[in-house]
């Protein structure tokens, strides 16, 4: 049963029986199975096999392709190269808002940096094609290459996807000036790979000018437009399916050179082809989280209070496109002062692009933040939490907005009181375990902005009693394909399993991206529309129709449920559905709905998910020896659609922040520019035994401002906060203060 409330110039919120629920994954059982079909999962008939030999230098040019080797070889078919690409429509170093990167796709012979496509060889298998592309045997003119953050700077406008470079409030030198402490240290993080578990991968395939995609991809509708402008053909003839994605955190939201590559061998064979990236192709083309080097200057007042807040990033960015990491912005929003500077500059290295990647911006910059917060309560000899609520923003500092809602003092106290905070010692190494292991207990603020893109969907009530909601939504593991079919179910007064819902391909309604935390809010918002449209033009039909029971029901409206319009005002008077539409001689009625964030309540409130983090560590003395032995987080993320995957975000986001402390990082060799770890063996990511305890809890927070359903997701929250809290229990178990991430062995014992 559901109940649906109806009020035709603004449908209202409403949450029955499906939103709410903690339902298990609707593609659980197909993904269990081996029957979810990704993208590597298709073969189309006389499909052909591509493998590009990717750079072992990251600097200079390619001299030699040994082409006739690679074409020699049984089974190859065809071997691209600057030499002999097929033109494009439009310049690979030519930009396209927001999400198109200048990408390599053979343009020349340059080589920008290590693992970049060279050249592509096409073959009748897999076996054939990577063999052609070892027999080219590429040789090389290289450069020494620009690697690390002392490389060439330069101050850009923009970090992020178009935010502001430098943002200044108040008056940083005389905040720091009149402070009665001041802490300054600088912190880094290092370059991370997303890693998802399914490799980049696509299956391409033209029929004249029609491409067909199979590849994992965050917006199938906007990414249309990027693979249309190559080819100069228009973005309705490019289908993308994607109805599964192994993994995305952000890389498979971005145009990426091997599936033009991929798509223009398609065309110059006119046969199917397949390209998928190998674990080690990964670490280059297809973005990462850059490497940052991130200053933090604060003064603080004899009672606590910060009197400035200057954070400046240093983030590498490739030699030929600019993504900043916007590491800065997370000291924009979290703590009250009258001073706050987030400034940012970039280093131009010999890389691949850097991305966004889960939590970009939030992830690194509160890594760096929650520890000068801690640094800065040890300097007050103030509890960390104590010294957290003393800088408490009512109001967003540096606007002062009010905030659309915050539970984030609830979120202090639920945590700490779950995790055990008040037992604390304020000083470090006072704690040790029977083993005589050190522990050390720590926190950290959670935060991310409530981000709405634009989304529209489709939907139909049937003359059978069913429904059907069609949005292009991804699923990326995070649940879409169960948590926006329980919005749909809601907003048709349907049960879940009476709705056909429809996501995943490029030819339905722009669902917009399954990134920056918003998909569920965003395309969610859409599909209530659009389910509380169709109702409308139901109820229209029965309210003015002399013979439903329903007629004349006016303003007091109806209620949808079951599959039954109800009069408001009295519940005995109903009629189903499918009687409405029989008397009307229908067979169904469609309503459409579209979503995007209010701009007047975008100019009025701050919006921000919150959370608090606390971490148990424990070190062995001798050793230096590190391990997470707890972690309770406690998020307010606006309305919690589905439970049972909100908490596996939740946890998910925090194990990655476990990852971030202990595990994580990309190791550059200077001298050839390569990542000396570009596997699952040596990159470092958190096993189950790495997260022994782990404790997610959702306070109850109603934001009325956010969107239609007081949603504001919670795909990266999870991360924040998570790194600092490991950090600070790391220095409260030993006394050393964690200011390079990851928390590296050699540093403690060090201490
Ligand atoms: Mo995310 S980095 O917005 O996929």
């Amino acid at each position: 049963m559901t109940d649906t409330t109806i009020a035709r110039a603004s449908p209202n919120v409403r949450y029955g029986s499906n939103a709410g629920q903690p339902l298990t994954r609707r593609d659980g059982l197909l993904k269990v199975t081996g029957a979810a079909r990704y993208a590597a999962d298709n073969h189309p008939d006389g499909m052909l096999h591509a493998v590009y030999a990717a750079s072992t230098v990251a600097r200079g040019r390619v001299v030699h392709l040994d082409v006739e080797a690679a074409k020699a070889h049984p089974g190859v078919v065809e071997v691209i190269t600057p030499a002999n690409r097929p033109a494009l429509m439009k310049h690979p170093d030519e930009k396209s808002e927001p999400f198109g990167f200048r990408i390599e796709v053979l343009q020349d012979d340059r080589v920008r940096y290590a693992n970049q496509p060279v050249a592509l060889v096409i073959a009748d298998t897999l076996e054939a094609a990577t063999e052609g592309a070892r027999l080219l045997a590429p040789r090389y003119e290289a450069e020494p290459p620009r690697i690390g953050l002392d490389a060439e700077r330069y101050t850009p406008d923009a970090v992020g996807i178009g935010t502001p470079a430098a943002i200044r409030h108040g008056d940083i030198d005389a905040g720091l000036a009149s402070a009665a402490r001041r802490i300054e240290a600088s912190y880094e993080t290092p370059p991370q790979y997303h890693n998802a578990m399914e490799p980049h991968a696509i299956v391409a395939h033209w029929d004249g000018d029609r491409l067909t995609l199979d590849t994992p991809n965050q917006a199938p509708v906007m990414m249309r437009a990027g693979f249309a402008e190559f080819f100069g053909i228009p973005a309705e003839n490019v289908l993308i399916r994607t109805p599964f994605l192994g993994g995305g955190f952000g890389s498979k939201a971005i145009l990426a050179g091997p599936q033009i590559l991929c798509c223009l061998a398609a065309r110059m064979l006119d046969r199917p082809v397949k390209l998928v990236l190998t674990r080690a192709q990964m670490y280059g083309p297809v973005g990462h989280r850059g490497q940052t080097r991130q200053h933090l200057d604060l003064g603080v007042d004899a009672d606590g209070r910060l009197t400035a807040l200057a954070h400046h990033t240093i983030a590498a960015t490739s030699s030929f496109e600019e993504f900043i990491e916007p590491a800065s912005s997370a000291s924009r929003t979290l703590y009250a002062s009258p001073a706050i500077a987030a400034t940012h500059e970039a280093a131009r290295n010999d890389i691949g692009t850097p991305g966004p990647m889960r939590a970009p911006g939030e992830a690194t910059g509160s890594a760096a933040l929650e520890v000068a917060l801690d640094e800065a309560a040890e300097a007050c000899g103030m509890d960390p939490l104590d010294f957290r609520l003393r800088n408490y923003a009512e109001v967003e500092p540096i606007t002062g907005r009010p905030y659309s809602s915050k539970a984030l003092r609830d979120c202090y106290a639920r945590g700490a009181e779950r995790f055990g905070w008040a037992d604390r010692p304020l000083a470090p190494r006072q704690m040790r375990d029977e083993a005589g292991l050190l522990v050390g207990w720590g926190m950290g603020t959670a935060s991310f902005p409530a981000i709405m893109f634009q989304a529209e969907a489709h939907a139909v009530l049937r003359g059978d009693g069913t429904g059907a909601m069609r949005t292009s939504a991804a699923d990326m593991g995070q649940g879409a394909w169960t948590s926006l079919a329980q919005i749909a179910a809601d907003s048709l007064g349907l049960d879940i399993d009476r709705v056909d819902f429809h996501a995943g391909s490029s030819d339905l309604p722009d669902a917009g991206v399954a990134g920056g935390s918003g998909h569920t809010a965003t395309a969610g918002a859409a599909i209530d529309a659009a389910g509380g449209d169709a109702i409308a033009r139901l109820a229209d039909l029965a309210t003015s129709d002399p013979s439903s029971p329903l007629f004349g029901a006016g303003n007091a409206g109806v209620v949808a449920r079951g599959g039954r319009l109800h009069r408001r005002d009295d519940d005995s008077r109903s009629e189903s559905y499918a009687d409405i539409l029989a008397r009307a001689g229908l067979a169904e009625v469609e309503g459409r709905g579209r979503a995007s964030r209010d701009p007047a309540a975008a100019e009025q409130y701050a919006m921000q998910a919150h959370g608090a983090v606390f971490a148990e560590v424990k070190v062995d003395p001798d050793l230096g020896q590190m391990r997470v032995t707890r972690l309770v987080g406690a998020f307010a993320a606006g309305r919690i659609v589905n439970p049972r995957l909100v908490l596996s975000q939740l946890y998910g986001g925090m194990i990655w922040g476990v990852s971030f402390a202990l595990h994580e990082a990309a190791i550059v060799d200077r001298r050839s520019g390569r990542v000396m770890n570009a596997d699952l063996g040596e990159y470092h990511v958190p096993v189950n035994a790495d997260v022994p305890s782990l404790d997610a809890l959702l306070v109850h927070e109603d934001d009325p401002h956010v969107n239609a359903l007081g949603i504001k997701g919670v795909g990266e929250i999870g991360i924040t906060g998570t790194a600092g809290a490991v950090a600070n229990a790391l220095w409260h178990a030993t006394g050393t203060r964690v200011r390079r991430f990851p928390a590296r062995l050699e540093d403690l014992v060090a201490g």
